[in-house]
């Protein structure tokens, strides 16, 4: 029954409605005061499925941090043993070997070189942190630049530094923006960005945006390797080592964001790694420690790490908070790595994937379907417009189907685990509600 006592549950049982909306003062990120009548009120959760507080049970394809899968005990046994040892410590007073003992793990994952690691608690501080270390080294090594290259429909967060690397309408605010960012649009439809053709649009304006005044360069090219918010698109192969090639001649670094793809979602343990290439510093999160705990991971290349020696201030990074690295969160973490490598779950995603896209391939037929696409464990719907996509989102709600809804894009984001029974359930209750929203 959980931690509530008799008569929190008694109160929040007389606000939870029918399990799809709860009146309670919490405020919900990212969402409109107004209630909105398709939220799941979630109760349990074990393997891919969720219950909610009247026992419904759902798949849930719309978590993009269940890497492993729900109520994996051994990784609920390794934070709780954490826990109760030794719960928190600020790392920046003192140690503890389980930050230690993720940092290699980690960095076992990603090329040579990329071996320094900082921990912060959500993607969005590790982005702003990536962007504080970006310019810290410009400045250690006597050229100091703080403009950034972004997609102008990425998305890397919440917090003022990360909103203000976004175009998009929502990430708008009334600060001054702490960097200047020099914004690329992707050219052509968001259907055709895969295209190969792509391609040499897509550097020409990232080479554009690099050096529109050679006086001043970018300190950064920030991207991710496949947008996620801003409309589930699939970038074009070779765009990636394209844009290696340019940070690379322009002396600019390069920080992949993979906040959302790291961790096996795309059928390679990095997003980044589908092009091989090595990227200056790394942001994951999310599926890091499978969503049992807030944790971000930002790694750095040796290189830029050793100039903070000569930092003005201080010989040292000036960034953290009091719980980065946090013990029940790095214990969680190496637990979901170890969950991950023995059941070869960054295979799975791959080869499921492959799966549900093909699955979900068929639904290009329907008249509101505009495209789907994907990379490894995540299929992407792009219906014909915003309301189409919240009938397809709702409609799959009613058929036991948790998918996530952005704008007129649904995206279908089951965790690493699901194995073919599951994947062709998801794409049996997708193909029901498509044929709702089409009746
Ligand atoms: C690509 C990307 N970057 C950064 C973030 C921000 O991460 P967080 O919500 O943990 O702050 C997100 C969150 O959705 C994301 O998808």
């Amino acid at each position: 029954m959980g931690i509530l006592s008799k008569s929190d549950r008694r109160e929040r049982d007389a606000h939870s409605g029918h399990g799809v909306a709860i009146d309670h003062p919490v405020i919900r990120p990212w969402s409109p005061i107004v209630e909105s009548p398709g939220r799941v009120v979630a109760d349990r959760a074990l393997g891919e499925r969720l219950w909610d507080f009247d026992g419904t049970e759902y798949i849930d394809a719309s978590s993009l941090n269940a890497a492993c899968g729900y109520g994996r005990p051994e990784v609920v046994a390794a934070a709780s043993d954490q826990m109760a040892r030794l719960q928190g410590i600020d790392l920046s007073m003192h140690d503890h070997d389980i930050a230690g003992l993720l940092a290699r793990r980690l960095s076992a994952h990603l090329p040579h070189g990329l071996s320094r690691i900082l921990f912060t608690n959500s993607g969005s501080e590790g982005i702003e942190a990536a962007c504080f270390i970006a310019a810290s080294y410009y400045a250690h090594i006597g050229r100091p630049r703080t403009r950034v290259v972004t997609f102008a429909r990425g998305y890397h967060g919440s917090t003022t530094l990360a909103r203000s690397l976004s175009q998009l309408p929502p990430t708008a605010h009334w600060f001054t923006d702490p960097l200047r960012v020099t914004p690329v649009t992707i050219p052509g439809t968001d259907r055709d960005a895969r295209d190969p053709a792509t391609t040499p649009l897509l550097l020409a304006a990232f080479a554009e945006a690099i050096t529109q005044d050679p006086a001043d360069l970018p300190m950064a090219v920030l991207v991710e390797p496949l947008i996620n918010v801003g409309g589930g698109v699939v970038l074009p192969p070779g765009f990636l080592r394209g844009l290696r090639e340019l940070c690379d001649e322009h002396g600019v670094l390069l920080i992949i964001d993979e906040v959302f793809t790291g961790i096996g979602r795309t059928g390679r343990m990095f997003g980044f790694q589908h092009e091989e290439i090595t990227p200056d510093i790394v942001v994951s999160s999310k599926g890091l420690s499978g969503g049992y705990a807030p944790i971000a991971a930002v790694a750095i290349q040796d290189h830029i790490y050793r100039t903070f020696v000569d930092d003005a201030f201080f010989g040292g990074v000036r960034y953290g908070h009091t719980t980065s690295g946090h013990p029940v969160a790095c214990a969680a973490s190496i637990a979901v790595l170890d969950v991950i490598e023995n059941d070869g779950l960054v295979e799975n995603a791959r080869i499921m994937g492959t799966r549900l896209l093909d699955g979900l391939a068929s639904s290009t037929g329907h008249s509101l379907v505009r495209d789907v696409r994907g990379l490894g464990m995540l299929a992407i719907l792009e219906m014909d417009g915003h309301d189409s996509a919240t009938a397809l989102a709702e409609g799959a709600r009613k058929h036991g189907l948790l998918v996530r809804q952005q704008g007129p894009v649904v995206m279908v984001v089951p965790p690493l685990t699901a194995d073919a029974d599951v994947i062709d359930d998801i794409v049996s209750r997708m193909a029901s509600a498509l044929d709702g929203v089409e009746g």
